[in-house]
């Protein structure tokens, strides 16, 4: 620096010089008197230099600058194309998996669908079991009871009859069945191919007498009883069994019956379960609605 001072100075002097006599070959620096031309080259060639210094300096600086800047952006760059290459990676990843996700659906659907496709017949599979197995289960009772009837009457009588010693009967015990008047009971036995019990022997007597079921409480035993086939409409007085035969003896008359009670009278018979089996005819009016006792001949 201290050079180049005296160098400008130099200049100075020497531009001064040049512009009052630019014929002089030499300059002068203080005492010295040095020749121009070297002079202006040294000081060209420091200002060259200096120029070359201030450029490399600009240089480094510029370049430290760039350097500085370029690493970061450099940086940044790679970290965002690596960033953007894990990107594309987990996407195409994803889409994969997606794939892979919809072609199980594809294959659970298909399956659902087919498991529907089989529970369909089965559902009305099972429906017409239900319906069999209530089929079956109603023949079942039929056939139960018709076996009991069977080993009843050993097959002697027919279905819903049952055998007492050597005579089938028919009793309207059933819920189903409704009361009927004397006429309607006996027509109904007639229909069976048979005819009001006709009480015939002692035996016959207990016999029915045991298979009856006992009194309701619920009513008054006059009001109670099931019809047989013993009236006396023809004659009063002159009671008869349906096979036409007159009672031979004083049967199994409740005491005090019959007595043709009523302004109507009382004109056919029943047998009520008293507590003495050899005690339970009672006369009722034809039209009241009972139960009734059917028989006929077993088959054999
Ligand atoms: C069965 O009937 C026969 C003939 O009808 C009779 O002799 C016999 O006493 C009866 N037995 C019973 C237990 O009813
Ligand atoms: C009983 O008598 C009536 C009339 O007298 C007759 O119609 C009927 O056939 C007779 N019944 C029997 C079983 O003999």
């Amino acid at each position: 620096m201290i050079s180049n001072d005296d160098c400008s100075t130099d200049g100075k002097s020497l531009h001064h010089n040049t512009g009052n006599k630019g014929s002089m070959r030499t300059v002068r620096v203080g005492s010295r008197s040095l020749p121009m031309y070297p002079l202006v080259i040294v000081c060209l060639g420091l200002l060259n230099t200096v120029l070359l210094l201030a450029a490399v300096v600009i240089g480094i600086y510029s370049g430290g600058v760039v350097n500085e800047e370029d690493p970061s952006h450099h940086i940044t760059t790679e970290v965002l194309l690596t960033e953007v290459m894990q990107l594309r990676i987990m996407e195409s990843e994803a889409n994969k998996a997606l794939e892979e996700v919809q072609k199980d659906m594809k294959i659970e659907m298909q399956t659902y669908q087919k498991l529907e496709q089989q529970i369909e017949p089965s559902k009305t599979l099972s429906d017409d079991l239900q319906r069999q197995i209530e089929t079956l289960q109603v023949e079942r009772a039929e056939l139960q009871a018709s076996s009991s009837d069977i080993s009843d009457s050993c097959g002697r009588c027919p279905s819903g009859w049952f055998l007492l010693n050597t005579t089938c009967y028919f009793f309207s015990n059933s819920e189903t069945i409704p009361l009927k008047t004397w006429p309607d009971s006996r027509a109904d036995c007639i229909m069976r191919g048979a005819d009001l019990v006709v009480i015939d022997s002692f035996e016959e007597q207990v016999n029915i007498y045991d298979f009856l079921p006992k009194l309701s409480r619920g009513q008054p035993w006059w009001r109670q009883g099931v019809w047989i086939g013993f009236t006396d409409i023809q004659t009063e007085g002159t009671w008869m069994w349906v096979n036409n035969v007159t009672q031979p003896d004083q049967g199994y008359w409740i005491h005090g019956e019959p007595n043709n009670d009523g302004t109507l009278g009382e004109d056919c018979a029943v047998t009520v379960k008293q507590d003495n089996p050899t005690k339970t005819w009672n006369d009722a009016n034809c039209e009241e609605l009972k139960k009734w006792l059917c028989e006929m001949a077993p088959n054999n």
